[in-house]
């Protein structure tokens, strides 16, 4: 769909908007370059000029902790001047669309838009209104897609099981609503993965999901058995009119990452989660705080990605 817009003709990534449709090569290009990037973060002076000169705007429509900041750690790691518009405090407010927006933003010599927004096609149509020379981010699109989060999951698992061939992945949880869970099997799709499998409450696993070559699960248990990376995702209640399911207590007794459903997966399986947690719910803090996790190692590597993707952005 963004084929288009996103990949410039000789091949390389000019936006980057979604997972859907890039290629493995693309996909292991990005996450070589931020195997390249990791260990600037263990210098005393961690910085590259690759993007000296260059101005990053971040355009969060939408809260966020760990992708706003590790955007604009990852910019200034590269030497960009950074900017973080305040959305809450911004002409907005005043009735200003989007568009007009962008078009000042462009008019102050924004070189680079890294968008959250809850539309999912905020960050497309954007990257449609933009002047050439200007590239545009998605850092989260509704439940639609998370492109940036499922590259730093797919470096993660790469990181720690090195070969993605004869993996068997599980996502638990609130896969409706999930972006993150979208762009995760797109990219591990691209990498060549057989095995993916998802579960969760009937309410909130869609019947189109099997469209996307993946192996929905009813019980959780099953789901887990001999998984080499179990994916936990929260209850994205933000995005739901009413609740989907009975009580967040049953939720937990139903799907929550427990030690003893943890023990049924691979006994060296390691656990993600793209944050925020929510403990007691989606995961037990033994869990969240034992040695599989590597949730904390998530947001690390989402720096060197997200290094990665901004300094491979081209006309
Ligand atoms: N994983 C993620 O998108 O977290 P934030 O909402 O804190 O950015």
């Amino acid at each position: 769909m963004t084929d288009d817009i996103q990949i410039n003709d000789g091949g390389t990534l000019r936006h980057l908007l979604t997972l859907e449709n890039l290629s493995g090569e693309l996909v292991s290009e990005i996450l070589d370059r931020a195997q390249n990037f990791l260990s600037i973060g263990d210098r005393k002076t961690k910085k590259l000029p690759l993007l000296r000169g260059r101005s990053v705007f971040n355009l969060f429509f939408e809260n966020s902790t760990r992708t706003r900041t590790t955007f604009e750690i990852a910019a200034k790691r590269l030497s960009a001047d950074v900017v973080n518009l305040n959305i809450a405090t911004s002409s907005q407010s005043k009735g200003e669309s989007l568009l007009d927006m962008i078009d000042n933003l462009v008019a102050m010599q924004a070189d680079m838009f890294v968008v959250r927004h809850a539309q999912s096609d905020a960050a497309n149509m954007i990257a449609r209104h933009v002047p050439k020379g200007i590239h545009i981010i998605n850092a989260g699109a509704g439940s639609h897609s998370h492109p940036t989060q499922g590259l730093l999951d797919a470096f993660t698992i790469r990181h720690f099981k090195k070969d993605f061939t004869g993996l068997k992945i599980v996502i638990i949880g609130d896969i409706l609503h999930s972006r993150v869970a979208r762009s995760q099997i797109h990219v591990l799709k691209a990498l060549g993965v057989h095995e993916i499998r998802v579960v969760g409450p009937e309410t909130l696993v869609p019947e189109s999901l099997s469209e996307m070559g993946v192996s929905v699960y009813n019980d959780v248990d099953s789901a887990i058995k001999g998984a080499d990376v179990v994916t936990t995702l929260r209850l994205q209640n933000e995005r739901m009119e009413v609740s989907l399911v009975p009580s967040v207590q049953q939720f937990h007794k139903d799907y929550g990452l427990t030690k003893e459903r943890l023990a049924l997966a691979h006994p060296e399986a390691i656990v993600l989660h793209p944050g925020p947690i929510n403990r007691g719910v989606e995961i037990a803090s033994e869990v969240a705080d034992g040695p599989q996790a590597v949730i904390l190692r998530q947001v690390t590597f989402g720096i060197a990605v997200r290094m990665a993707v901004m300094s491979l952005l081209q006309d």
